[in-house]
């Protein structure tokens, strides 16, 4: 089946910062601007069909030359360590494909940085 795109900026979606439009091409009504610690997660929320293994996409901007890497969580343990690479600008998106592990039914992704800069921007979840 085709992805369901999941806003960061919707609800049930979390964002630990601020919902910001001043950089373009972010779908929907704009995108998660975590703040600048470790304490500036985003989260998800998801529905799998069935158990298993899914495949996950993270649209993400990184304006600057340094990776913001962040632990992936799924329904609060983290499952792999994500490191989201300079896209070139803010405004440049790109899609980060990942293999997660989902319990049947609903189900938290939530990506929390591990250095004090903080998440790139995070624009959506494709699941
Ligand atoms: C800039 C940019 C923000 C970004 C921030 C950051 O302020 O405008 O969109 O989130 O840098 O470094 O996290």
């Amino acid at each position: 089946a085709a992805p369901t795109r999941h806003e960061a900026e919707s609800s049930p979606a979390v964002c630990a910062g601020t919902i910001d439009s001043n950089w373009s091409g972010f779908s929907g009504s704009g995108f998660c601007n975590g703040t600048n610690n470790t304490s500036g997660y985003v989260q998800f929320t998801v529905t799998a069909p069935a158990a298993g293994t899914a495949t996950l996409g993270v649209r993400f901007a990184n304006g600057t030359t340094t990776a913001r890497p962040a632990t992936l969580a799924v329904n609060g343990s983290t499952a792999q360590t994500v490191s989201f690479e300079g896209t070139g600008a803010w405004d440049a998106w790109t899609t980060k494909t990942l293999t997660v592990n989902v319990n049947a039914g609903s189900n938290t992704v939530r990506l929390t940085p591990t250095t004090s800069t903080g998440l790139a921007n995070v624009d959506y979840l494709e699941f």
